[in-house]
């Protein structure tokens, strides 16, 4: 099975919990002060991207690896802006489009980034909210980024990162484990992500760690996927049946909460331009 296939399945097969559990934004929130709601904490990320990618109206967007299109939907409604969106899982495209009701922007496509068939200079901004940490070959998806953007287009990158120390028990113990359940090749630094994004070309490139604003997103969800177990027989099976080819997700969030309070996963943005 090749990676964009194993990424794949996985959404698909857990298309059903991301949307209950998660809903339609697959992504970390963003609390400032640490009181706000979950939904509000999802806004914050949202828009934290879209002021980062400089976004405004009229402005043509790729929002590489966009799930349901949700962050896809908010960017044409809240910002004006033109997207086009592509996701791998053939269940989030349908659910995508369902919601679109026949709108034609965003555009959502079902492609991998790394076939994406757009054409050269085509964007102002390419968004990649928490997907190229699924992705083999981040030297050429950065070289796609740097590609499809205009002169002085803008890259906005969330992803989830190994921190710049982690031990070799750490990644015994968390991060490989991380990869292996969450269908991730590798975890890279944020030096890594910042180094992939200057080789390819791009400038003004900036990471930042912004872990101690969206760890609050996890103890989030697990107490939402706690109260839905007595209600929720699929998701007893999805915990409790270790064949079930996805199980791994379950303790895979344990051990994100246990990374994120050892340090040793990371969560950073990283901004960039092209000259
Ligand atoms: C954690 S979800 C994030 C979804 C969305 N960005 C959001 O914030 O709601 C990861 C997304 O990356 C997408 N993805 C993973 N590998 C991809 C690839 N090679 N090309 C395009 N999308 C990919 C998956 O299909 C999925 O939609």
């Amino acid at each position: 099975m090749t990676q964009v296939e194993a990424v794949a399945r996985h959404y698909d097969a857990l298309d059903v919990h991301y949307r209950e559990i998660w809903g339609e934004h697959v992504h970390h929130g963003y609390w400032r002060s640490g009181r706000e709601r979950p939904e509000q904490a999802t806004r914050a990320l949202v828009e934290l991207v879209a002021d980062a990618a400089e976004i405004r109206a009229g402005a043509r967007v790729c929002d590489v690896g966009c799930g349901y299109g949700a962050t896809s939907r908010w960017l044409v409604a809240e910002r004006g802006a033109a997207v086009v969106g592509l996701t791998v899982s053939a269940a989030q495209h349908r659910h995508a489009l369902a919601d679109l009701g026949g709108a034609e922007n965003p555009r959502i496509l079902l492609r991998s980034w790394l076939d994406n068939g757009l054409p050269d200079q085509a964007f102002d901004a390419v968004i990649a909210i928490e997907s190229i940490s699924h992705m083999e070959d981040r030297a050429r998806v950065m070289a796609e980024c740097h590609r499809v953007l205009v002169p002085g287009g803008r890259l906005v990158v969330l992803d989830w990162l190994a921190g710049e120390g982690a031990s070799r028990w750490q990644r015994r113990a968390l991060l490989d484990p991380i990869c292996r359940d969450g269908r991730l090749p590798e975890l890279n630094t944020l030096r890594d992500y910042a180094r992939l994004a200057a080789t390819a070309g791009l400038t003004e490139v900036h990471g930042r760690d912004i872990s101690a604003h969206v760890w609050r997103t996890w103890p989030v969800v697990l107490a939402r996927g706690v109260r839905r177990l007595p209600s929720d027989r699929e998701l007893r099976r999805l915990v409790l049946d270790r064949s079930h080819a996805e199980h791994g997700f379950i303790t895979m969030t344990v051990r994100v909460l246990v990374g994120y309070a050892t340090r040793a996963f990371r969560y950073g943005m990283l901004t960039a331009r092209r000259a």
